[in-house]
């Protein structure tokens, strides 16, 4: 069994027991599981069957080059949202043919990098896109595989942060003026239409805006086949939301029911950009109690050794991700505000959880945090990053080591 489990009450990932890796690494530290990352790549490459399709996984989500690579390995592509992202990618051993671009702001550099290496698809994000990467490839006198991503106006019922598939939010085109966009490209001798993009958010936990996004880029897919404009797939983005707390949210299985019985008549082949479905369940952030003190009300405050700069999704969307010691103490339980070290109020890993009584040096595991965490960690309060370690096949590998800060000045100078 992959992942993270309580053997006999000891908390181990992939059969190794974590408090026997925090005593190698310290904390905090990312621990993942590679198992926990294939098992959930094939899961949903096998719910899509035999239609056919290809995952491009979401490196925003976690763009760690060994996680990137274990992906190449399994044959994942990747969707990329800055050419930072490609050039990893390209690094870790994708091909430019495994690459969609997406990005709202994509600058003339990242549009001139993309339009050379010839990538699957440049998912456009306006009008003055397409025309800025049709001149860049005239200049080569070469086409540039594009897709326009379109912006339906629909609730993915997800946190106001990470929704994009609104008309309030800046993301795409509206759907009414794709069409034209199209239409238009033939008079565009640097752009060739290959593809139709949405994107509605992140942990999307109902098929049914999933289902509408894929129903509208479909229409007007077959639309446009009908005006003689033949596209080689549809991008239905990624989105798939994972469980932090428990409740029930779709399966792979479902996601991909939803999709299929739309585009599956169409025989489009489908594009999928998962990121969180992944890599979300694949690591804990494992960090020390630093210091308890009393707090108003008969609460208690356990301040840890790691807080927003290591994981910040509780800090910017009030996100939940279980928290539980790494070895239980037999003790009665007490309420906690979780936090950690940095000078904001905001800087919390959890409200109100109720655990047996911490002592200062225990070792928490925030779950979950394989999604967006390390991905957006960062050095305020000159935090130095943590390390993360890979568990695979029972071996436990450094994949980064802790940052230093001989690390962090080496980019400065006075
Ligand atoms: N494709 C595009 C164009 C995207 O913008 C995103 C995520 C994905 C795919 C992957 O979405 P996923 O399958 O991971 O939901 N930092 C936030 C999430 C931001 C998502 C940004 N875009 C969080 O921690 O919840």
């Amino acid at each position: 069994m992959s992942g993270f489990f309580r053997d006999a009450g000891v908390l181990v990932c992939d059969g190794v027991p974590l408090d026997q890796i925090v005593r190698d690494h310290g904390t905090p530290l990312y621990v993942y599981s590679a198992g926990s990352i294939r098992t959930a790549y094939r899961d949903l490459d096998a719910a899509f069957g035999s239609h056919p399709h290809r995952i491009h996984y979401a490196l925003k989500a976690n763009s760690s080059f060994a996680i990137a690579r274990l992906l190449c390995g399994i044959g994942s592509g990747v969707d990329a949202n800055s050419i930072g992202e490609v050039d990893l990618a390209l690094r870790a051993g994708f091909s430019p043919s495994d690459i969609v671009f997406s990005g709202v702001g994509k600058s003339p550099d990242e549009i001139e990098r993309a339009v050379q290496l010839g990538l699957k698809a440049i998912n456009a994000e306006s009008a003055g896109e397409l025309e800025r990467i049709d001149r860049a490839a005239q200049a080569r006198g070469v086409r540039a595989r594009v897709a326009v991503r379109v912006n339906p106006d629909i609730d993915a019922g997800t946190h106001p942060h990470i929704s994009t598939g609104l008309h309030i939010n800046k993301f795409g085109v509206p759907l009414e003026q794709a069409a034209g966009l199209y239409r238009r490209m033939s008079e565009q001798p640097g752009l060739q239409p290959v593809a139709i993009h949405v994107h509605l958010g992140s942990q999307i936990i109902s098929t049914e805006p999933i289902q509408r996004g894929a129903g509208e880029v479909v229409r007007l897919a077959r639309e446009l086949r009908d005006s003689g404009i033949q596209l080689e797939h549809i991008d239905v983005g990624g989105g798939l939301g994972i469980s932090y707390d428990g409740s029930r949210v779709p399966s792979a299985a479902e996601y991909a029911a939803a999709i299929l019985a739309i585009v599956a008549p169409s025989g489009f082949p489908v594009a999928l950009e998962p990121g969180r479905y992944i890599v979300g369940a694949s690591a804990v952030l494992v960090a020390r109690v630093v210091d308890i003190k009393p707090a108003a009300g008969g609460r208690h405050f356990a301040v840890l050794d790691a807080g927003m700069t290591e994981l910040m999704r509780p800090a910017l969307y009030g996100s939940f991700h279980r928290i539980e010691p790494v070895t239980p103490r037999q003790a009665r339980e007490i309420c906690y505000d979780i936090v950690g070290p940095v000078c904001e109020s905001t800087d919390a890993l959890g409200h109100d959880r109720r655990l047996p009584a911490l002592e200062v040096a225990d070792a928490l595991a925030i779950f979950d945090a394989g999604a967006y965490g390390s991905a957006m960690s960062n050095n305020y309060n000159r935090r130095s990053l943590p390390p993360e370690v890979l568990v695979d096949d029972g071996k436990v590998r450094l994949i980064r080591r802790r940052q230093t800060i001989d690390d962090q000045l080496s980019l400065e100078t006075n």
